[in-house]
């Protein structure tokens, strides 16, 4: 029995080498670690249970007959993170480069299957050639067969991905299904075709990392939600993303204890406004001061920077915060703050993520670059997804609530649970210049002395306008607030909203213009 017993641990042995000592040696030469130094790295300790560590290729085309490497080129498993359960695979680029093959794609598919079944997240760390070429049609099969299952888990299971090496090709698309991207500088590239194919078709000379670099994704295209300098500091954030998480639709985020009995007034809240209603201030500021511990978690950090969206906890409850940003473009909504706020709307809602918003918005953003573009089709997205949205909502109006973003920004119209103003709150169509100029556009004109004129309009429209009192009095606004008081105001509505239930009509499924 025991040579029987010794043959399992060699063969365990040279699964855990993947393409050997050499392979390992270049890996770490290029600033990367292992599939499993990774997998150690994310998961608690002693935690992963491998399996198919000793599933092999099928392949005996163009020299893959030599080279029957165990595992093939993903790692798959089990194990914990924080105590709670995940599913996850890593790909080993020391294995031909940690292509897709049939098999390979067989192990993903079976722990995907496994996640969605037991209803805990999938976390994929990604770092590959792409399709295994040598198996042609098979391996690009095997990518559709991770596609569907990447679809199906959708809103079912949360879905992670982080790029730690190469995504090229039609291989982007698994991740871009997932939920969250994370990339690391320097060392992870996603592109659909490479420098050379570009340079080829369009004439265009550009680096791997300007193409499809990390800070590319995470500032110019937004595939990528989340960048970081080196792959520890990826995993530990992918480690503190998983625990804002719940594990699967039906669960909920996992909620901290937290004092009620301590002093939630905060004066701090009370100086942030300048007194200039057209001077930024920083939102973020406003964001620490609200959630428990001043730790907001961001998401797409670097893109549409107009709009933040993060996680954070009131209360000891884990809320979606989508706050307009006065510091960049004066917070208005733009096509890419549109698309970002819709999708973590929308991730949100799916997850029973409560929402709280933070509004200080002076409408859409003008021009025919915004128009030609689909601010309109873009825009309704986040129309959208707030009203689709049926988790607990609550709305702060800090500043400016003009126009048609006063109805986006989760307005009490469009299902918003509890809708606070602060007494500094703007809500009109539009703001006092441009509206005094269209409805007093004649009064003006005639008048012997149109700036006289035009002030005394503008100091009635200010007047009448610019609060929050005439939404209040219809009940638009539930209450007008200090800053001092939100705190203590959020932390109660997102206590008493903890068994709200709200439905949408049943249908197969919506149409979100895209
Ligand atoms: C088979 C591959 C491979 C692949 C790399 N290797 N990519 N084997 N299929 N797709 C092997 C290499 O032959 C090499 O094997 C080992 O992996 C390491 O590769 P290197 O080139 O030495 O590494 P590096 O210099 O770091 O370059 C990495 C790379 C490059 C940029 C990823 O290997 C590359 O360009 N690979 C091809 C990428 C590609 O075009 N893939 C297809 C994309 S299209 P040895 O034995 O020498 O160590 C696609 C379609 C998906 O994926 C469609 C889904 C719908």
């Amino acid at each position: 029995m025991k040579d029987k017993f010794e043959k399992l641990e060699g063969l365990r042995l040279e699964a855990k080498l993947g393409g050997g000592e050499n392979k390992i040696k270049l890996q770490h030469e290029k600033g990367k670690l292992t599939a499993r130094e990774r997998v150690q790295l994310l998961v608690d300790e002693g935690s992963f249970q491998e399996i198919d560590a000793f599933v092999k290729h099928r392949s005996n085309d163009f020299g893959l007959e030599k080279q029957h490497i165990p595992g093939d080129g993903v790692v798959t498993g089990f194990a914990r993170i924080e105590g709670r359960q995940v599913v996850l695979y890593s790909q080993d680029f020391t294995v031909l480069g940690g292509s897709l093959s049939e098999t390979n794609s067989l192990k993903i598919c079976k722990v995907m299957d496994m996640a969605m079944k037991i209803g805990v997240p999938v976390i994929g760390l990604n770092d590959s050639g792409g399709a295994r070429i040598q198996e042609g049609v098979v391996s690009l099969g095997g990518y559709a067969d991770i596609f569907l299952r990447n679809t199906l888990a959708s809103g079912v299971i949360p879905q992670i991905s982080a790029i730690l090496g190469p995504c090229a090709g039609g291989a982007v698309y698994s991740p871009a299904i997932t939920d969250f991207i994370f990339m690391v500088k320097n060392t992870s590239h996603m592109f659909v075709t490479g420098p050379s194919v570009v340079k080829t078709v369009t004439h265009e000379e550009v680096s791997f990392e300007d193409l499809g670099g990390a800070e590319t994704h995470a500032s110019k295209s937004g595939v990528a939600h989340f960048v970081f300098d080196n792959e520890v500091e990826t995993l530990a954030n992918v480690r503190k993303l998983f625990g804002f998480l719940p594990l699967n639709w039906k669960d909920q985020a996992p909620e901290k204890e937290f004092d009620f009995k301590k002093d939630l007034v905060n004066e701090k809240l009370d100086g942030i406004i300048p007194a200039n209603p057209n001077k930024p201030y920083d939102m973020k500021e406003i964001v620490r001061l609200l959630i428990d511990d001043s730790d907001f978690f961001e998401v797409h950090s670097n893109y549409a920077q107009n709009l933040i969206v993060g996680f954070g906890r009131v209360g000891g409850l884990v809320v979606g915060v989508i706050a307009n940003q006065p510091e960049v473009l004066a917070g208005v909504l733009d096509i890419n703050s549109s698309i970002k706020g819709a999708r973590f709307v929308r991730f949100c809602d799916a997850f029973n993520i409560p929402l709280l918003i933070l509004e200080d918005v002076p409408g859409f953003l003008p021009g025919t670059e915004q128009e030609w573009n689909g601010i309109i089709r873009h825009g309704s997205k986040l129309l959208f997804a707030f009203c689709e949205a049926t988790v607990p909502k609550v709305t702060v109006i800090i500043r400016k609530a003009y126009g048609g973003a006063y109805d986006v920004m989760n307005s009490k119209h469009i299902r918003g649970d509890f809708n606070f103003a602060w007494p500094s709150a703007e809500i009109a169509v539009m703001g006092p210049k441009g509206a005094v100029e269209i409805i007093f556009k004649k009064e003006i004109s005639s008048s012997k002395n149109p700036d006289e004129k035009m002030n005394e309009k503008l100091e009635e429209y200010i007047e009448k306008f610019t609060n929050p009192y005439i939404a209040a009095e219809r009940g638009y606004i539930d209450e007008v607030i200090l800053p001092r008081e939100t705190r203590i105001r959020i932390v109660q509505a997102f206590q008493l909203l903890k068994t709200k239930v709200d439905f949408n009509p049943k249908k197969k499924h919506c149409n979100i213009p895209l």
